[in-house]
């Protein structure tokens, strides 16, 4: 069933298809304009930026932060992301370990982890996770280390009535098929600062800023987004907050089936501000932890063992980072990480999708209590 946004969204198509404007070279697409301002205006910060990805956006990121070969960047051990990222800037991704409630990079981690070579740090989101600068900003004290939020997972997440993302320098989102607004695939970059602002649009279109002749360009790549994907964002937008309220109705009420299982701790506790971009808990149980990963082998939406992909079964932490780069090599041999390394394996999660009925999630969490209840 189409929603209001999709409705609009047929309609922007219909019109760029009339026009026959695709594209968005130089920022001359009228959809990337709207979806950006429409995202600058709701997450109330003066710049935005459409990118052709998630990791596109996070790497301009990193290159607006000015980092590049050899710089090092703090980042959490669980998904690849944030270290491509760094690698694609040919700087060095130094692992730190997360707070076990939360699963998120740990403050105190990222103080041990500091060098004078930390260009910056990107704190994942993870889940739908609301982040906050503020801890990283004391431990850091005054260093002149940029703080980078991977929001992709964490669309409007909040704390204290505050949305996570803006209090960072650079604040990045995906909207790939999984996530809560996707356009197929596609990005945004938020900032509160003009010249991360201009430098991130640099990269993103082989080194164009307005006004600049052509021999003066130095860097940048093709991440831009097409018009037809910055339509379907435009209106999806006005569905933004429907979505992310519908994951978290969704969350409270798979939690609620696994209320009563002790074996379980459920993960950043879904708290009113936490996204819920996917259910996830740990289980406290060893016997448990064996019996679910078996039962669960192999399936999609219930996992055992983050980060796996569909059918790798109980994926180790790394486990899906290409070997290639001796830097990344290098940096996850040396990362002790102990808390990601113990709970990785014993990480349920299951997948929410506000286009799946509730019936649906709630049928995934009684298969878990089940399969509970017989070790
Ligand atoms: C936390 C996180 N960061 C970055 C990305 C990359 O986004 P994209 O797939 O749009 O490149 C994803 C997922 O796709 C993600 O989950």
């Amino acid at each position: 069933v189409l929603n209001e946004g999709d409705v609009a969204a047929l309609e922007h198509l219909a019109e760029i298809l009339i026009r026959d404007k695709l594209g968005a070279k130089h920022e001359s697409g009228y959809y990337n304009q709207c979806f950006a301002k429409g995202f600058a205006a709701l997450y109330g910060v003066p710049f935005a930026t459409t990118f052709s990805s998630g990791s596109a956006a996070l790497e301009a990121a990193l290159f607006a932060c000015d980092v590049g070969p050899h710089d090092e960047v703090i980042v959490d051990p669980f998904l690849k992301y944030a270290p491509l990222a760094a690698v694609r800037r040919r700087a060095v991704p130094v692992f730190a370990d997360v707070l076990p409630e939360t699963l998120v990079l740990s403050p105190e981690a990222v103080a041990r982890a500091v060098t004078p070579r930390t260009k910056a740090v990107i704190v994942t989101a993870l889940f739908g996770q609301p982040v906050t600068a503020a801890p990283y900003r004391t431990v850091l004290g005054g260093a002149p280390v940029r703080l980078v939020a991977d929001c992709a997972q964490a669309l409007l997440a909040e704390r204290a009535g505050s949305l996570a993302g803006p209090d960072f320098d650079v604040a990045t989102f995906s909207f790939q098929e999984s996530k809560h607004l996707s356009t197929g695939e596609g990005g945004m970059l938020i900032t509160p600062d003009r010249a991360i602002f201009e430098r991130a649009v640099e990269l993103k279109d082989f080194g164009w800023r307005p006004g600049r002749a052509d021999a003066e360009v130095t860097e940048g790549w093709m991440y831009r987004m097409a018009e037809p994907l910055a339509a379907i964002g435009t209106a999806r937008l006005r569905s933004a907050n429907a979505l992310v309220t519908r994951h978290r109705e969704i969350a409270a009420a798979m939690t609620e089936v696994v209320a009563d299982c002790e074996v379980l701790r459920v993960v950043g506790a879904f708290e009113s501000g936490h996204a819920c971009w996917t259910w996830a808990a740990e289980i406290l149980n060893e016997a448990a932890r064996a019996h679910l990963a078996v039962l669960f082998r192999g399936e999609d939406r219930l996992q055992v063992g983050y980060c796996r992909a569909g059918l790798n079964y109980e994926r180790p932490l790394f486990g899906s980072y290409p070997a290639s780069d001796p830097a990344l090599a290098t940096q996850i041999e040396r990362a002790t990480c102990s808390v990601a390394k113990d709970i990785t394996p014993r990480l349920v999660h299951v997948r929410i999708d506000a286009r799946r009925d509730l019936a649906s999630h709630l049928s995934d969490m009684h298969r878990l209590r089940n399969a509970l209840a017989g070790v």
